[in-house]
């Protein structure tokens, strides 16, 4: 939403005066809401503690944190998916949330070997979920042992300054260098990568084309939007209160809220403004985004699928070691039949014909203003069982 939306839905000017009041109000999250980004704390006495409290600074689908660990059991760390965090709408089949157990694993593992820990990893130590649901079982067994062989992991560093990034990005396109470093650094699991630059300035074209209707179709479905709406917290009380979810503290939306003229309780209607300006805002991203990133893996496996989100772990933290910015895009990648057509092509784009191959991520990709960090829950709010 932008200003002159806001005035179209206000309807005159007794809210343009309400929003002045507030455009001195600052837009950062309550300390609360990020002090996780500080680090582990200083009292940390088990050291699974100190290498989890990165580990839940992984990205995840709509923010959700759906991971739950059991430290029962000495040296280990049993990773559980915390089942009343999904998004049924949007990734009916979990492969986004699977993908995002994955990148918490691929934090873990190499905090872990900052501290000379080698993890032995066992994907779903009672058996794979099946294709289309998750259930109660194990997600990782990871065992933890000293190794004087492991060696600590360059893009350690980079765990507390990655940031998803959804502001406009600069017309220059990453430099070589970064494109090589991002492809290198998924070398260890097994997918496919690619980028799309001006160079080839018509396929260009497709992605944002494939992009923006992908966009369009999760805005104007009723209940695609109602799932975002559900995990939307807007202003200091609601993101403190949640650390979670898609977090806006804008003056103006806050404002809208406070004044009852954001309704969260239903979808906005195909030409509602807060729907055409969000799309309008969008487009305008896209259409100045310099460069796409892909990752397509074959098979679609629930292992495959973690392993995609442990090699987009990497991804990110490489392109932020380069100064580089990603904001995935997974609107198209996503399995709800009114996406079966940008899903389709672009698969088709990307040379991954289904079912043998899967396109799991797809992110924009270029240099923009910093963007801050975002909520998390805290160390705590994962423990399912402690020592
Ligand atoms: C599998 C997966 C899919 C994602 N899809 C999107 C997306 O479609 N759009 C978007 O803006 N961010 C997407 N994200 C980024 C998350 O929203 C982001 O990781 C989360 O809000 C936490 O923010 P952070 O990455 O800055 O820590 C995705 C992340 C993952 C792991």
């Amino acid at each position: 939403m932008n200003r002159r939306n806001f005035v179209r839905i206000a309807g005159g000017g007794v809210v343009f005066g309400a929003t002045a009041g507030l455009t001195a109000c600052s837009s950062a999250f309550p300390d609360a809401a990020v002090a996780a980004w500080g680090g582990p704390a200083a009292s940390t006495a088990d050291v699974r503690h100190w290498i989890l409290s990165y580990a839940i600074l992984a990205p995840h689908s709509h923010n959700l944190q759906s991971w739950l660990v059991d430290l029962r059991q000495p040296g280990e760390i049993m990773l559980y998916c915390d089942l009343t965090r999904l998004l049924p709408e949007t990734d009916p089949l979990s492969r986004q949330i699977m993908m995002s157990q994955g990148t918490f694993l691929e934090l873990l593992d190499i905090a872990a070997r900052q501290k000379g820990l080698r993890v032995d990893i066992t994907l779903f130590p009672q058996g794979e979920f099946g294709p289309a649901t998750l259930d109660k079982r194990p997600v990782a067994r990871m065992v933890l042992s000293a190794d004087v062989a492991i060696k600590p992991d360059p893009l350690f560093a980079q765990i507390l300054k990655r940031h998803t990034n959804r502001e406009a990005y600069e017309a220059r396109e990453p430099a070589a260098a970064a494109l090589e470093a991002i492809a290198s650094s998924v070398a260890p699991h097994p997918v496919r990568t690619g980028f799309v630059g001006g160079a080839q300035a018509d396929v260009l074209q497709k992605h944002r084309g494939i992009a923006m209707e992908a966009w369009r179709i999760e805005l104007v479905t009723p209940r695609t939007i109602m799932e975002s709406f559900k995990v939307l917290r807007v202003g200091p009380r609601e993101i403190a209160e949640h650390r979670d979810g898609l977090s806006i503290n804008t003056p103006m939306v806050r404002t809208l809220t406070a004044l009852g003229l954001f309704d969260r309780s239903k979808a906005p209607g195909p030409d509602d403004s807060a729907t055409t300006g969000q799309i309008k805002s969008f487009n305008e991203k896209i259409a100045t985004t310099p460069a796409f990133f892909w990752m397509v893996t074959e098979g679609n496996e629930r292992k495959t699928q973690v392993n995609a989100g442990r090699a987009y772990a990497r991804a990110q933290l490489a392109a932020t070691a380069q100064g580089v910015v990603m904001q995935p895009l997974s609107q198209a990648l996503q399995e709800y039949p009114e996406q079966a057509k940008p899903y389709a092509d672009i698969h088709a784009l990307l040379q991954a014909p289904q079912p043998r191959y899967t396109v799991q991520m797809w992110a924009r990709l270029g240099y923009a203003p910093a963007a801050g960090p975002s909520p998390r829950r805290g160390l705590q709010s994962h423990l399912l069982k402690d020592a």
